[in-house]
């Protein structure tokens, strides 16, 4: 697992940006270029900078995304796509539209409206499957480590379904909904933790104190489905990109361990 340390937000955003940017011009200038580059992302208030960046780079011709196809993690069950909450609004609103190159049929979304959620989530991962697989998944973790919608002690080697929210991560996400931790869907569509797992890369943004704990436990702790952020240390080609105040519950000999192997700023 690589750990790389930024200093403060901004700057982990546009670490991020640079490394997601360099896998898809390495993939369109490489051998498998005839395929799409497949991207995983992720909502919530940490990519918000990375999704800036992608799009200021693209805007300036900079970076393409005519041959790359996205999967979304998650959706929140019972939202339509019109409502500000949707992940599909957030997706559309904060990166697609701002696009000049996204094909809309490269967009992959968990449709939060279906009749018959187990379907959805069997073709999705089928989807992901037909494309030969996800080449790298950005995610974000909930303060209780939940990676997607997978909450604690849901199995390490699941695959998309229905999830249902614990009241911890309704709180949490009650600042978008009113306030009122009611008005927070109680149940998600979710990628598995061994969906992402499967990817060949998995890229983690891990900001702000309040997640200090929950990067503790992903790095630092042991693998188990207390906390399903934790599978990454499984992953053979897992990356945590994190800023300072993320880092105070780490070991000092922790922090020191990765800053000392990344000085080399390998991309
Ligand atoms: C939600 C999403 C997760 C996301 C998490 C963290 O629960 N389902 O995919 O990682 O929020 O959000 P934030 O980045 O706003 O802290």
């Amino acid at each position: 697992m690589r750990v790389i340390i930024q200093e403060n937000y901004n700057k982990m955003c546009l670490w991020a940006a640079n490394y997601i940017a360099s896998k898809i011009k390495a993939h369109n200038a490489g051998k498998d270029a005839a395929r799409p580059f497949v991207l995983g992302l992720p909502t919530g208030s940490s990519p918000i900078g990375v999704y800036r960046e992608l799009v200021r780079m693209n805007q300036a011709g900079e970076l393409s995304f005519a041959n790359v196809v996205t999967f979304n993690m998650d959706e929140y069950l019972g939202l339509p796509h019109e409502h500000d909450q949707s992940y599909w609004y957030f997706m559309h609103d904060n990166f697609f539209d701002h696009l000049v190159d996204m094909k809309p049929e490269n967009i992959n979304i968990l449709n939060g409206m279906t009749n018959d959620p187990e379907k959805e989530c069997a073709d999705y991962e089928a989807r992901i499957a037909s494309y030969g697989g996800i080449d790298l998944f950005m995610g974000g973790i909930g303060v209780d480590g939940h990676i997607a919608f997978n909450e604690p002690y849901t199995s390490l080697s699941s695959r998309t379904g229905v999830r249902t929210l614990t009241t911890d991560t309704r709180i949490v996400n009650a600042r978008f909904f009113g306030n009122d931790p009611e008005a927070v869907p109680a149940q998600a569509l979710s990628v598995g933790v061994g969906t992402v797992m499967d990817s060949r890369e998995v890229l983690i943004l891990i900001n702000g104190h309040n997640k200090a704990r929950a990067l503790a436990e992903t790095v630092e702790g042991g693998v188990s489905s207390k906390w399903t952020c934790s599978a990454l240390q499984m992953h053979n080609g897992a990356i945590i990109a994190c800023d300072e105040p993320a880092c105070g519950e780490l070991k000092v000999d922790t922090y020191k361990y990765f800053l000392d192997v990344e000085k080399k700023e390998r991309l």
